[in-house]
């Protein structure tokens, strides 16, 4: 972070979210807040609505929700930095120029010098495929059909076999030592000394959205193993946050973008005409990557390997994209493996017709379950049928839903009135859910994503709302539990907060100052959602109901965290901690009546 808490404040304070978001949006004033129609997803009937009192809004739509920083992120694709820079000008704050620690400063010189020796890197690849010594390599990339033009866009290049030509080179223009070592883009040993990692290969420089090099793939010029190379991270590489082609594919006119696997992939789909194709750097689909689309589209076309790997890849991607809010589609390649062989096989015409067959993301996860089942069987194609019930429960919208439930059945000629009472009898629990075979759908989310307990999310959001609208509440969450009660991430970072400011007891808590000490759009959107609870609006007014929903959930809340904390002890076989906790009462109805007889003692 670059600016004081109290700036990032005073600028927030000054950019009254009624204001900001009605000179984008027309705002209707809808009892204490305002309504409008939700600028990031197309709706018909409003569900967008800001709150003045909380300074949030929130999306019940589509799910966005945030301060006044968070819509002009998400609204103009931008930073936490930016957003604070372009509102602190509304508001007429001065920004100071630079706050950086000394720290910070370090870290970004160190950003600076790294781009340089990635930029040096590709120019001297690029230069040398055009000489003597690159002859090779650039006989291999016109042999694959791609054009001087298509090398000049992608700056492809070419590495020699040499052992430390890209190491003499940078040491000669007085790069470090200890920066040269950290690029990652030589190895080290002890029988050889330094010798640079890319070998007699093409190479093909991976760029940012901004288009500066960060990182490296090379191919090798055959058949040889491995057949890429790629840098590894470093300070500007974070694969999972990067898309391949990106800084092409955003100045895209179509409205959608052509996911793939491969750079070469990409690549031939723009030499064909397709100047909207990214690839995801060799790994699957991440949620992050999935929000970098969302950027700048929310349609997207998977065209990955026609082999079942491709099948299974785009099985997770699909949910992946739609978390972020992107509608997928599958484009069926068949009989050829990949977007290159099938547009130098059938040319771009083809391929413009796949792109027009290509099958709705719900669709296609369909049909790889119908083929877990032999649907001949009864038995089976009732369990088949479940599983496509169950899916269509992810869809939240339920005029979306219905739409869906309505061209499911169609496609597997299922009576609609039936397909829809099996979806509502899964929801409410009727029928049991068919679980999957394999976990194919479920996706695995990695280890920085935001990954909560939906159940234990709900108690949380209720807790800290009204605890910091209210005395009681405040003083019996501050009795039974400590921020450790709250499960890891954001929720626990905002319950640090909030107890903070509780103890402190000075001012009001208003959520959207807690937001902006969140930087990343995921968390301020989990972040403000931990303060909008639909149930308690329909609550306020009625004591009596809403004491019971607050007992509810912190006996909810103290049972899970005695829970977790129980199983920790076990594990490390904590006697004394077993003890203690086991004189923590664990009977939710009794912690919950316990709870409302304190709450009727601290009311009255
Ligand atoms: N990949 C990788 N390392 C490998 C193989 C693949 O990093 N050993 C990544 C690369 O990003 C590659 C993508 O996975 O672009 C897809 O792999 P593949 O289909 O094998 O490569 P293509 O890009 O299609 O290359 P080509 O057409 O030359 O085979
Ligand atoms: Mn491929």
């Amino acid at each position: 972070m670059y600016y004081s808490d109290e700036l990032i404040e005073d600028v927030r304070r000054r950019n009254d979210i009624v204001d900001v978001i009605g000179s984008y949006v027309s705002l209707k004033r809808a009892g204490s807040g305002y309504k409008g129609l939700c600028p990031f997803h197309n709706e018909k009937t409003p569900s967008f609505s800001v709150s003045p009192n909380r300074q949030t809004f929130k999306c019940f739509g589509c799910g966005k929700g945030g301060n006044v920083f968070t819509f002009v992120m998400e609204y103009d694709n931008m930073t936490f930095i930016e957003a604070l820079q372009l509102l602190a000008e509304r508001g007429g704050i001065e920004l100071p120029k630079t706050e950086m620690t000394s720290a910070e400063k370090g870290a970004a010189a160190k950003k600076h010098i790294m781009l340089e020796i990635y930029k040096k890197a590709a120019t001297m690849y690029f230069r040398k495929l055009r000489s003597e010594e690159g002859k090779h390599g650039y006989g291999y990339l016109k042999g694959r059909g791609l054009s001087d033009d298509t090398i000049v866009k992608f700056g492809l290049g070419y590495c020699p076999p040499s052992d430390s030509g890209l190491y003499r080179m940078l040491k000669d223009e007085g790069i470090s030592e200890e920066m040269l070592k950290e690029s990652a883009l030589f190895n080290y040993s002890e029988a050889k000394g330094v010798t640079d990692r890319f070998w007699n290969r093409v190479m093909f420089p991976i760029m940012d959205v901004n288009s500066k090099v960060i990182a490296f793939g090379g191919r090798v010029m055959g058949d040889a193993l491995p057949k890429y190379i790629n840098s590894n991270e470093t300070i500007i590489y974070d694969k999972g946050r990067n898309l391949y082609a990106l800084y092409l594919a955003k100045r895209t006119r179509q409205n959608f973008f052509l996911l793939c696997e491969g750079y070469m992939d990409a690549i031939s789909l723009y030499q064909a005409g397709f100047d909207n194709a990214v690839a995801s750097l060799g790994t699957a689909l991440t949620p992050n990557q999935a929000r970098l689309i969302a950027r700048y589209t929310k349609n997207v076309i998977i065209t990955y390997d026609s082999d079942g790997a491709g099948r299974h890849a785009a099985l997770r991607a699909i949910p992946i994209l739609k978390k972020a809010g992107i509608v997928a589609k599958v484009l069926n390649m068949q009989p050829y493996k990949d977007p290159d062989e099938f547009i130098k096989a059938l040319g771009r015409e083809e391929y413009e017709k796949r792109i027009k067959d290509a099958t709705p993301g719900i669709f296609f996860e369909a049909d790889c379950i119908k083929e877990e089942y032999d649907t001949e069987n009864p038995e089976e194609l009732t369990k088949f049928h479940n599983r496509i019930a169950s899916k269509m429960l992810e869809f939240e919208e339920e005029l979306e839903r219905t739409n869906y439930m309505k061209a499911v059945s169609k496609r597997y000629a299922l009576d609609y009135e039936e397909f829809r009472k099996l979806v509502n009898n899964i929801a409410l629990g009727v029928t049991k859910k068919e679980e999957s075979r394999e976990d194919t759908t479920v996706e695995r989310v990695p280890k920085k994503e935001q990954n909560v307990d939906a159940a234990a999310f709900e108690r949380e959001k209720l807790l800290l709302t009204w605890a910091c609208e209210e005395k009681a509440y405040c003083d019996l969450l501050t009795s039974y539990l400590t921020p450790e009660s709250f499960q890891e991430g954001v929720p626990r970072q905002v319950a640090e907060l909030v107890f903070k400011k509780l103890e402190d007891g000075s001012e009001k808590l208003l959520p959207a100052t807690l937001i902006s000490s969140f930087s990343e759009l995921s968390e301020q959107s989990l972040a403000s959602d931990l303060f909008q609870s639909g149930i308690w609006e329909n609550m306020s007014g009625d004591k009596t109901k809403q004491d019971k929903a607050f007992s509810e959930a912190l006996s909810g809340c103290i049972k899970a965290d005695r829970q977790r904390k129980l199983e920790e002890a076990i594990k490390k076989n904590d006697g004394a901690a077993m003890q203690k906790l086991l004189t923590v009462n664990k009977d939710k109805s009794k912690l919950e009546s316990e709870i409302l007889k304190k709450l009727n003692g601290l009311n009255a």
